[in-house]
């Protein structure tokens, strides 16, 4: 097979939701449509078990566990399908944004009787702000939950997407009897065994049709036509320029654990979803088809055995192709390197690769020298963008417990600074490290990994601090001035940029309002 029929038949993409709301279950599905595992179960037992929360240590060895799930990859109708495993748990949402930043497009799996939930709404923004086009798939249609109208509105009201219903529930909750695919125009029954099998697919040429009377009854019969009706007027019908560009987000219905509408959305997600899509660098646009290979590291992920302090760096493949034992270049260390050991991820197995096309995340073996966000090329000095660093939650000042270890703390705040673990601000003024992350966890992760990995000891300072915003300026004049009177309160970042960290949203606000001039931003990458 060609290069470009190998890359043209490549889908990448992400499962994004709130916990609970059944993205493991719907991973698990997917795997066992492509064949790619024989039993359910398999997926779920390398979850992050959620009465763990507290026990940070068994989160990290599930985070462990889970390098083997970070990609699965599995083949169906001729398609290569690599789903790009996302932590559901609030504290890790920066390795959630990052592996987001290397799908081409996603699924948002949302709980009907929850709707739309937090978790959810924050990384739907995430996706927004690089048009990724989104599937949204409402699951347990098993249970009772909200109207399918109303989801719809807060589908469009809260994700600020544009729904286009692709399939339709009839009933739900015990009231269930299936759902009506409206890209296929065919009806799809749930049987009382929650299976579906080919021969409770019956496709109709319309909805007049009187065997939608025989198989779901009079009313749900009557209320389906209305519904559908409705929804032909309401909402726009399929487009599939509007969806590559973000703009129209199809609309399935279903039931994970029943592996009920799964199909319909996965036959409808090969057809429709975007082949690996060009990447922007500073430099320029770079195409997939490209003959020269390029890629950039998106996670970097830590052996949890502290005698072996090597961790698997994620590229994702941009352009070109990539090959096991060939020279290539570490742009920002500008050093040659090279892969003995390249990693790919078939579901649960890992193997080591020869090749890799442009869609194809492949793991590396890394003793220290990747950061996220880097870029290996067959040469050019490249530097993907849209990896940005986003304001913390949580800040801490990090103190050294131990003198005589200063250089092992130092080398790994900055190494597990590195794999993104959390982000540093070193204060202007005084030169003291802040360690900022999205939620508490991190704190007890990094204090543990210092002392077990590097053999240092660190200690907190609470410090009262609201959020840290990214700096623009085009007069220098006016940085001078604001960096004169805010000094206490600036900081650089782990790439040498300027931050303001501001106490309160108050004085964000005041800040602002004082100097126009600068701009402020809660990610370090602006236009
Ligand atoms: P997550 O990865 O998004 O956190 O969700 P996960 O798939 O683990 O699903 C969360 C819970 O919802 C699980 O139940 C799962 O079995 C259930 N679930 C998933 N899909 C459906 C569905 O279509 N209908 C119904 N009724 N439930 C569904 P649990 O009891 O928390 O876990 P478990 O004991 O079943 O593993």
């Amino acid at each position: 097979m060609g290069k470009l029929e190998e890359i043209q038949k490549r889908r990448t993409f992400g499962i994004i939701s709130h916990p609970d709301a059944g993205k493991t279950t719907l991973t698990e599905k997917l795997l066992l449509f492509g064949g790619a595992i024989q039993s359910a179960g398999a997926v779920k037992s390398n979850k992050i078990k959620k009465h763990a929360t507290s026990d940070f240590m068994d989160i990290e060895r599930q985070r462990g566990i889970s390098v083997a799930t970070s990609v699965m990859a599995f083949y169906y109708k001729e398609k290569k399908i690599n789903i790009l495993d996302t932590p559901g748990h609030k504290d890790f949402a920066e390795d959630t944004y990052r592996t987001l930043t290397a799908v081409d497009s996603a699924i948002v799996v949302i709980d009907v009787a929850k709707g739309v939930e937090e978790q959810t709404e924050k990384l739907v923004k995430v996706c927004k702000t690089r048009n990724t086009p989104m599937i949204v798939f409402v699951n347990k249609m098993d249970r009772e939950g909200k109207d399918g109208f109303d989801l719809l509105d807060e589908i469009e009201g809260k994700l600020k997407m544009k729904a286009c219903p692709l399939s339709w529930p009839i009933g739900m909750g015990q009231r269930f009897k299936g759902v009506y695919n409206i890209f296929e125009s065919k009806l799809v029954l749930f049987d009382s065994h929650g299976k579906q099998d080919e021969e409770s697919t019956i496709v109709i040429e319309s909805l007049d049709d009187p065997i939608l009377e025989q198989k779901v009854g009079d009313q749900l019969a009557r209320e389906l036509r209305e519904e559908v009706e409705m929804i032909n007027e309401v909402y726009p019908s399929f487009d599939q320029e509007a969806y590559n560009a973000g703009e129209l987000n199809p609309v399935f219905f279903g039931s994970a654990i029943n592996n009920f509408g799964v199909k319909e959305m996965l036959d409808c997600f090969v057809e429709i979803a975007p082949m690996p899509l060009a990447r922007q660098t500073e430099e320029r646009l770079v195409d997939p088809l490209e003959d020269k290979f390029s890629g950039f590291i998106f996670k970097i992920h830590a052996n949890m055995d502290p005698k072996h302090r090597d961790r698997i760096a994620f590229l994702r493949i941009c352009s070109g192709i990539f090959e096991r034992n060939t020279n290539y270049l570490h742009v920002r260390n500008d050093k040659k390197i090279k892969f003995s050991n390249p990693t790919a991820f078939m579901a649960e197995k890992k193997s080591v690769i020869d090749e890799a096309y442009p869609g194809d995340i492949v793991g590396l073996y890394d003793s220290g020298n990747f950061k996220i966000g880097d870029a290996v090329t067959e040469g050019e000095k490249l530097h993907f963008i849209g990896i940005p660093s986003f304001s913390p939650e949580q800040f801490r000042y990090i103190n050294n417990a131990d003198p005589l270890k200063s250089k092992q703390l130092n080398k790994g705040v900055s190494q597990l600074m590195d794999e993104g673990v959390a982000q540093l601000f070193i204060m202007e003024n005084s030169g003291r490290k802040i360690i900022g992350t999205v939620g508490a966890l991190q704190f007890d992760v990094i204090q543990y990994r210092i002392e077990h990995e590097y053999g240092a000891k660190c200690t907190y300072e609470p410090i009262n601090m609201h959020k840290a915003t990214w700096i623009g300026y085009s007069d220098d004049v006016a940085f001078k001035e604001f960096y004169t009177r805010r000094r206490n309160n600036i900081a650089k970042d782990k790439d040498g940029k300027w931050v303001f960290l501001a106490e309160s949203a108050w004085s964000l606000n005041t800040v602002m309002e004082a100097h126009p001039k600068i701009s402020f931003h809660t990610s370090s990458e602006f236009e």
